[in-house]
């Protein structure tokens, strides 16, 4: 069985050396790559720019732009069975990059943006019988919302966690996180390393 999965941010360049971007390390996405292929999953990553090594067994592809995530996806997904979608996506670019770099003057206050194509959207169309994973970076409490994304992406589970709980979210070695099901089930999971997390994730693909 094939498993795919994106993690870490995406950074979007304004110029050589200015770019946007956003807290996350890739460290969620990564677990659920080393914990699939400990399973036994044949394992793609998508990696947006992060600071990790590859976990063993892992086919790893490194991207910079959510149009290069995009890209990688579309490319890599009829490969797959299930498709992971951990990375924290841009969901706007500056509507220009520049060759050069910028002078301060030449900036002017306003930056104008575009918005970034939602990837599980745009791959939906492609989804078939491939079991389509989301995760769901709240601020408070991630019930309705994440439930909102779980409908509207179409996705067969969302993984959503409170980003702004202690020991949840960005950066941190854990995660509290609650599985919600498009049945209408939830599982509340306590505090638990993000590779726990990860095998618990791992663990209820079979059952989607
Ligand atoms: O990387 P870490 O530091 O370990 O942090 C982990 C995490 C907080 C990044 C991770 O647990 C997490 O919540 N990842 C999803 C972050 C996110 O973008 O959430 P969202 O609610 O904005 O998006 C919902 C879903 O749509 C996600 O599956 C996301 O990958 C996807 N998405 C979002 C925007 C976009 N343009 N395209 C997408 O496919």
């Amino acid at each position: 069985m094939n498993l795919l999965v994106t993690a870490g941010p995406t950074r979007e360049p304004i110029d050589p050396v200015r770019f946007l971007s956003n807290r996350s390390t890739g460290k969620m996405g990564f677990a659920v790559a080393q914990a699939a292929a400990e399973a036994g999953w044949a394992v793609t990553l998508v990696a947006g720019p992060v600071a990790l090594p590859t976990p063993p067994g892992v086919r790893r592809v490194d991207v910079t732009t959510a149009l290069e995530m995009l890209a990688a996806v579309e490319r890599e997904l009829p490969a797959c069975d299930v498709f992971v979608s951990a990375a924290a996506v841009a969901d706007w670019r500056p509507e220009a990059s520049s060759p050069v770099k910028l002078k301060k003057a030449a900036m002017g206050g306003t930056l104008r943006l575009v918005p970034n194509p939602d990837i599980l959207k745009t791959v939906r169309p492609l989804k078939g019988a491939r079991r389509f994973v989301g995760f769901a970076a709240e601020t408070g409490e991630p019930t309705a919302e994440a439930a909102r994304k779980l409908r509207e992406k179409g996705l067969d589970l969302i993984v959503a966690n409170d980003v702004t709980a202690p020991g949840a979210g960005f950066a941190v070695e854990t995660n509290r996180v609650t599985f919600l099901f498009p049945d209408g089930r939830r599982e509340a999971l306590p505090l638990l390393s993000k590779r726990e997390v990860a095998q618990k994730l791992i663990e209820r693909l079979p059952c989607l």
